[in-house]
């Protein structure tokens, strides 16, 4: 039996969707891709889902022209003809595209980009615990602004994993980065899904964050087929 795997792969996006990438495309992705009215959405949109093809085809060894991708709970992507031991994930956000897929477990991925002028303030009662309000509250620009986007991001690819996104209770959820780049996690208001979590942070740079969420019973070192030199560093793996 092979081991479980986590694959990820990370790629930047160009200005302009390429007929390279449209052509990747099934009809009802490149249709929606040209019903997008910006150009940056058009590039992000068909880089993204052209990458999650090749991904899912070095996975299953079908050809990406011939995978049927299918919404599942809340819109969720899945793949026609899978078994429930795949699993994959993609997001898309400013300048960069990514996408894991995972033979371990349910898998989420999330990528932002840090706006400068983002009231992120206004946000924080939603998005964060009481104990993690009060850390943020402690700390200067830019530092809050990126351990707001650091909360943000661990919390969505979670939510993504699951399949409810943002509709998770984040203020309800402690998945909160300590000084030593340790997570501090209650995942208790998630009930059946609150166990067996391992979490990896991405580094993108100043200008974006990523985060990496995948429910497996045994730590997955991840497998970066795509994109590694693109981060600035790779946190390690905490579990909750
Ligand atoms: C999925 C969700 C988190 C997207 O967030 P985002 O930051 O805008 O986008 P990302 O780039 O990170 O991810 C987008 C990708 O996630 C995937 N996705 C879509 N629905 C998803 C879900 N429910 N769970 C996980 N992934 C999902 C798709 O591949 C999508 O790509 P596409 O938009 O190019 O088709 C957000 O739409 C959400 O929370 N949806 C679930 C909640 C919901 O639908 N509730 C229904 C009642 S309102």
């Amino acid at each position: 039996m092979t081991a479980p795997t986590c694959q990820l792969w990370l790629e930047t996006v160009p200005d302009q969707a390429t007929a390279d990438d449209l052509a990747a495309l099934s009809d009802d992705e490149r249709g929606h891709c040209q019903r997008l009215v910006r150009a940056a959405d058009r590039a992000r949109y068909a880089r993204a889902h052209r990458m999650l093809r090749e991904a899912l085809q070095a996975a299953t060894g079908k050809q990406a022209g011939r995978l049927v991708l299918v919404p599942g709970h809340n819109s969720r992507p899945r793949l026609q003809g899978a078994d429930d031991s795949l699993d994959f994930n993609l997001t898309h956000a400013g300048a960069f595209a990514a996408c894991a897929v995972s033979t371990a477990g349910r898998v989420g991925v999330d990528v932002e980009t840090v706006v400068p002028g983002f009231d992120f303030q206004s946000l924080l009662y939603r998005v964060a615990t009481k104990q993690e309000q009060a850390r943020l509250a402690a700390m200067d620009e830019p530092d809050a602004r990126r351990h707001f986007y650091r909360l943000w991001v661990l919390k969505e690819a979670l939510g993504k994993a699951i399949g409810e996104g943002v509709g998770l209770p984040f203020d309800r959820i402690r998945l909160c980065p300590d000084r030593g780049n340790r997570l501090a996690c209650d995942l208790a208001a998630l009930g059946e899904h609150g166990a067996g979590w391992q979490f990896t942070e991405i580094d993108l740079g100043e200008g974006a964050v990523m985060a990496l969420a995948l429910r497996a019973t045994d730590p997955v070192p991840l497998e970066w087929c795509r994109g590694r030199g693109l981060a600035r560093s790779v946190g390690g793996s905490h579990f909750a």
